[in-house]
């Protein structure tokens, strides 16, 4: 078939210490409207621009290629049939499943604006979402994230459909990749059941050990909720279920986190470190943890401790070069429990809903007319060697177009690269 290139687009590459060559296409409307692709699309892209016709070889060999690059609407077909609807393309989705605005824990530094609101889960929220998912084309993964409030307070809300969801969508040809992110302080034997029947991974939010976890995670009496979280984990651990910790470190428990990371490092268990959002913490005190923490990895490395497959820093993309520091606006989003459909979590009941699952509007859709959310990024960012590393940070956070843990990002990131390397052999 024959192509021709959005005019509005351009191809350019950035060098990148860690990532190499990184190749990408700029739409001209914006510039931080970036898609970073492989070299082997952006070679599809050079042929198109020289004017060769793709043979049907090639383009055999590269159907995926060329299918998102028209999804993108870079590349446009010259022989569009007639009255055709193009449906919008990907791989995976993944969304954050609000399942509960109830918890029982008070952490003062939630950053869930709906958090106590008198709302329940929506069943039929489930079932809506099962419709958009099936007029996706080329879906192959969900991933679905259980949270709220705490999701293991209305585990009998959401149980049964998100079975059911598994089931429907096996039957089409889709994966269901379930993940629960919770503060595990009530834990049955019927949800362990649950997790290992469906494979569910547990995200289990740990803020240090004993009196600095208790600081920021406690129930609304003020008691300390480590104990039961512990004991919980080791419940999970002797049912063979290893679950991976969430710490946020704020001004009330970084000087403590240090401990806790060395603890999951003897327990050889995975782990995120991110920086609380909203101004509870100072890159001062994050810097402090992050250079003690980055020390205990480097360290870590020589035990054997695999740090690239084990530890994800905050929203920085280290593990693979990224144009934005999350996915929403592109393949994710975050779903109230009344099916409005968010950007984000932190926007629930406070920000305006990108759409709503009842509305008629594609997800995909709903979904990426939140895209322009990512752009605004400062010169500095522009600039920046690790633009698709940081990509200036969470949107909805910056200060004058950028992080306000600016700093702090670089020097976490230089200190990555290099524990990475040591890991790789390549330095020692
Ligand atoms: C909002 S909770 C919901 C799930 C569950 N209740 C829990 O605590 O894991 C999800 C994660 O958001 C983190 N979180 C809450 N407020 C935050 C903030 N201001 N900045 C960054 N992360 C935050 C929590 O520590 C937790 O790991
Ligand atoms: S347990 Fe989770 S949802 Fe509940 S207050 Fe703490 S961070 Fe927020
Ligand atoms: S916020 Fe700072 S580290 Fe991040 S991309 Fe911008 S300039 Fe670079």
């Amino acid at each position: 078939m024959k192509y021709t290139l959005n005019a509005l687009c351009s191809l350019d590459c950035k060098q990148h210490d860690h990532f190499g060559d990184i190749h990408f296409i700029r739409k001209t409307s914006h510039r931080d409207d970036i898609i970073i692709i492989d070299a082997s699309t952006a070679e599809i892209f050079k042929q198109i621009r020289s004017n060769n016709v793709l043979t049907a070889d090639f383009e055999a060999k590269n159907a995926d290629r060329i299918a998102r690059l028209v999804a993108d609407n870079i590349l446009v077909p010259l022989q569009r049939s007639v009255g055709k609807v193009e449906k919008q393309l990907t791989k995976q989705i993944n969304l954050w499943l609000q399942v509960t605005d109830s918890c029982n824990l008070a952490c003062d530094y939630c950053y869930i604006p709906s958090l106590y609101s008198d709302k329940s889960f929506h069943r039929d929220t489930i079932f809506q979402l099962f419709q958009h998912f099936k007029d996706i084309e080329g879906l192959e993964t969900v991933h679905l994230k259980l949270a709220g409030g705490e999701p293991l307070m209305v585990f009998s809300a959401w149980k049964d459909e998100v079975q059911w969801l598994r089931t429907q969508l096996e039957c089409i040809g889709i994966s269901l990749e379930l993940r629960i992110i919770t503060n595990l302080t009530r834990l049955t034997n019927e949800m362990i059941c649950f997790f290992k029947h469906h494979s569910v991974i547990i995200s289990v939010s740990v803020d240090g050990l004993g009196d600095t976890h208790d600081q920021h995670r406690k129930y609304k009496n003020g008691a300390g909720s480590f104990a039961a979280v512990m004991t919980n984990i080791e419940r999970l651990h002797a049912r063979g279920i290893s679950p991976s910790v969430m710490i946020t470190v704020a001004g009330d428990n970084y000087l403590g986190v240090p401990a806790l990371v060395e603890y999951l490092i003897e327990q050889d268990m995975t782990f995120r470190i991110s920086d609380a959002k909203g101004g509870y913490l100072t890159p001062a005190q994050f810097e402090q943890t992050m250079d003690t923490v980055n020390a205990l990895l480097d360290k870590a490395i020589d035990q054997g401790y695999p740090v690239s497959r084990r530890v994800v820093f905050s929203d920085l993309r280290t593990h693979e070069a990224a144009s934005t520091p999350c996915s929403m606006g592109s393949h994710a989003a975050a779903i109230y429990l009344d099916g409005s459909v968010y950007f984000c979590h932190t926007e629930f009941q406070k920000g305006q809903p990108l759409g709503h699952l009842s509305g008629g509007q594609n997800l995909l859709s709903i979904i990426r007319s939140g895209k322009q959310k990512h752009f605004g990024l400062s010169d500095d960012c522009q600039q920046c060697q690790y633009r698709f590393v940081c990509a200036g940070g969470c949107p909805l956070y910056r200060v004058n177009g950028k992080s306000p843990m600016c700093n702090v990002y670089k020097k976490i990131i230089s200190q990555v690269f290099d524990i990475y390397n040591k890991e790789d052999g390549k330095i020692t």
